[in-house]
């Protein structure tokens, strides 16, 4: 990209969507902040959403107290991300999404585990952190009086995603650069610049590594649509720029097959016009416009179909993968509305606790001939999907069959309503489910599979993934065998104090 097509490319996004503050209608300002900690003593499940300060880096580092036995083959770093600091100069954040990123990091080493976690030291946290103050508004939360957006980084709150590739850790957010932190330490070194005239580009937080180490990932700037392709080394390979078919939507996740870059475009875009909180809904699913999935070829994005879909929301993708007859099938989380993003991200911050929404698991055929789809939904209330990382880009039949989900299916009173309490693994030829529940005073977050060494078969594999466990009031590391995960955790890690909740997070073997 050239230096004056990459100046327009940040002044077309500064223009359309990162000006939130400007755009609120004056006088609307944020309502005064919620009393969450008052709110904690009716309902524990709350404390995730009380949140860190400045100093959570001396806090939050441990050797974690073990439960069972933790396999001496599993050795290597568990990343995850999400959003930490909620509060600053007497302000609390609306939304869930608003805060800035903490990486958490365990590190297993023959049975012995520690735990370091660490705000990303993103250049708004430290502008912020200097003014005693926020400075800049948020997706849900309105700031006034604070210094020109110069572009997506102005924004980076770098909580979204935790991946180490190519000798870097990537935190990584929606629009805008992905932060490098070094692994040892969580010191961050700063945003990625893959390439010099690209700087500053977003470079999304869901990038898929395949069975090579090749990372793929998109952006999304506006009308503009990003593939990046980065080798195993670290390095660039590839950068292409192309057009998205409904600009300025949202844009979350991606997949790779072997030959395509899939990206679902729901038909929702950020209406900053109207003020967060109780008020008009901020977020809603365009009417009249379907659910849009694009297809682009990995060699050349301009080849490319765009299957429209019945209209949906969609934070999630599980996998994508191409059948002998060239049909591409994708399995995706959809809902029905906005409600997540709207009013539940809300409700959390507020102090309520909110369901993950009506999330069910879809199943879409892509026909590459003649453009026509065919989606089925499979029941049950599942978020966050993961896959064996083994088969990410693979076809045919070494393509993934089995999806690791959070799930909730307790409704029980005290317990309707709230997040996922458990995990399910569920193999999508045959819609069978097998599945584990933290109980009633459990916040389950997303879990990973692990492949065990000198193993490949799909369910040849460790599921490792934390969850809040209100009675002890604390975070708890988990292992379960993916063989089966309806004998619950083999082995357990409790930390000494409780960790914001995650969005995502990858697993790196030593
Ligand atoms: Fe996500």
């Amino acid at each position: 990209m050239t230096a004056p097509a990459r100046r327009r490319v940040l002044q077309g996004l500064a223009a359309a969507s990162l000006a939130p503050a400007a755009l609120l209608p004056a006088g609307a300002r944020p309502a005064d902040p919620v009393p969450i900690a008052r709110r904690l003593a009716a309902n524990p499940l709350l404390a995730p959403f009380l949140g860190v300060d400045d100093r959570s880096g001396e806090r939050f580092t441990a050797e974690l107290q073990t439960i069972g036995r933790w396999p001496d083959e599993l050795r290597g770093r568990f990343y995850r991300n999400g959003p930490a600091l909620f509060e600053r100069g007497g302000q609390r954040y609306h939304h869930w999404f608003d805060g800035d990123g903490m990486v958490q990091q365990f590190t297993l080493a023959g049975g012995r585990i520690s735990h370091r976690g660490r705000l990303v030291q993103t250049a708004k946290l430290k502008a912020e952190r200097e003014a005693g103050r926020f400075l800049y508004s948020a997706l849900g939360t309105a700031i006034e009086g604070g210094p020109p957006i110069t572009g997506p980084d102005s924004l980076n709150v770098a909580n979204t995603n935790a991946l180490e590739h190519g000798g870097r850790l990537l935190a990584m957010w929606e629009g805008g650069s992905a932060y490098a932190l070094d692994p040892s330490g969580l010191d961050t070194r700063g945003p990625v610049a893959w390439r010099a005239d690209l700087a500053g580009l977003p470079f999304s937080a869901h990038p898929k590594v395949d069975g090579e180490g090749q990372l793929w990932n998109i952006g999304t700037l506006g009308k503009h649509l990003m593939v990046w392709q980065v080798g195993a080394d670290g390095q660039l390979r590839r950068f292409q720029l192309g057009e998205s078919p409904y600009p300025g939507g949202m844009v979350h996740d991606m997949a790779v097959t072997g030959r395509y870059v899939v990206v679902p475009l729901p038909p929702v875009k950020l209406d900053f016009s109207q003020p967060p909180g109780d008020g008009p809904r901020r977020f809603a699913l365009e009417p009249g416009q379907p659910l849009r999935v694009l297809v682009m070829d990995k060699a050349d994005i301009q080849r490319r179909r765009v299957f429209e879909l019945p209209a949906q929301m969609v934070f999630h993708i599980a996998n994508a993968h191409e059948e002998a007859d060239g049909t591409v099938v994708l399995s995706y989380i959809g809902a029905p509305d906005a409600w997540f993003l709207d009013r539940g991200a809300v409700a959390l911050m507020a102090g309520e606790m909110a369901s993950a929404g009506a999330v069910q698991m879809q199943v879409a055929r892509l026909d590459m001939t003649n453009g026509r789809s065919r989606v089925e939904a499979l029941p049950g209330e599942v978020e966050f999907p993961r896959i064996d990382p083994r088969r990410i880009g693979l076809d045919r039949g070494d393509a993934a069959r089995w999806v690791l989900c959070g799930a909730a299916w307790n409704k029980t009173p005290g317990r309707e309503g709230a997040l996922l309490h458990g995990v399910q693994l569920l193999h999508l030829p045959s819609g069978r489910v097998q599945r584990y529940d933290y109980g009633p005073q459990a916040i389950a977050e997303e879990h990973v599979l692990v492949p065990k060494p000198g193993r490949s078969g799909e369910l040849d594999a460790w599921v490792l993934g934390t969850h809040f466990d209100a009675a002890r009031q604390a975070t708890v590391l988990n292992l379960l065998d993916a063989a089966d995960i309806s004998a619950g955790p083999v082995a357990q890690a409790v930390l000494p104090y409780v960790l914001p909740l995650g969005f995502h997070g990858n697993f790196s073997a030593a």
